[in-house]
């Protein structure tokens, strides 16, 4: 089973309107046909969905959004439902990521809420997990990935995973300039396959793609990329400017037979 690649560019809370535009009509640009190797996605901020979009237009590369609720609608002052986001043209929404966990308390019961929601109105998740450092330290990292896999897709049955990408982040290399190895990367891939393989089934597991997120920079994406369980990258910092994100996707193209 060969995995398309996915290069997805999480913004975060960073780049302005104008920038913005400029940086995904670049992309566009460069990305024009879908590339059958690799998916391309942003996820920029949501006031610049809008603009986002139309400068991605006639492109192949996808939106993204950053958070969505784990309600539908209602009196949540503040709160973006994913079906918003739908509607607003997003094809996906990146759920758990380390930073809502640990800055902003989400829970893995919140997070499993929160992937229902977006599955329901179409979107497709890219799902974060990841330990700690001390957790790492402490041997811990399998236990922490089972647990918040185990929290996070509580009640999505293998019908719905089709639509869930899973983003392996160690929380210490978010950011830091501190890369896992491709060692470090890979173990934790196929541990995460694993426990897909053992919640859900084989297919799913072998279909299931699972991105390494964690300071990739051009310098590292190849070689993390060219591990067998790794299918592409989140990527932060470096997905802010053309220069840094474009070689990523170039990396990407060039493996798996693309
Ligand atoms: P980084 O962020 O590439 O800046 O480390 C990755 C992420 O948080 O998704």
């Amino acid at each position: 089973m060969t995995r398309q690649l996915m290069v997805a560019g999480n913004w975060k809370m960073n780049l302005d309107r104008n920038a913005g535009r400029a940086l995904c009509a670049g992309l566009a640009s460069q990305c024009r046909a879908a590339h059958p190797g690799v998916q391309v996605v942003v996820c920029p901020p949501f006031p610049y969905l809008g603009v986002a979009g139309e400068a991605l237009a006639g492109s192949a590369v996808e939106l993204g959004a950053q958070n969505s609720s784990n309600e539908v609608s209602g009196a949540f002052t503040g709160e973006v439902s994913a079906g918003m986001l739908a509607d607003v043209g997003c094809q996906w929404v990146i759920l758990g990521h380390s930073e809502r966990r640990t800055i902003f308390g989400e829970t893995d019961e919140l997070i499993s809420r929160k992937v229902d929601k977006a599955l329901a109105a179409g979107l497709g998740v890219l799902l974060c997990v990841g330990e700690l450092l001390a957790e790492r330290q402490s041997n811990q990292t399998e236990a922490v990935l089972d647990r918040q896999m185990a929290g996070s897709l509580a009640g999505i049955d293998a019908s719905r995973l089709n639509k869930v990408v899973i983003a392996y982040e160690p929380v210490w290399a978010i950011g830091t300039g501190l890369t896992a190895s491709t060692e470090q990367a890979q173990s934790a891939h196929k541990h995460l396959r694993e426990w897909l393989a053992a919640r859900y089934n084989r297919t799913v597991a072998d279909a299931t793609r699972i991105l390494y997120g964690g300071s990739v920079k051009p310098q590292n994406a190849r070689a993390l990329m060219e591990q067998p369980d790794v299918d592409g990258a989140l990527v932060g910092g470096a997905c802010l400017k053309l220069d840094d994100f474009l070689p990523i996707v170039e990396a990407a193209r060039g493996l798996r037979g693309a």
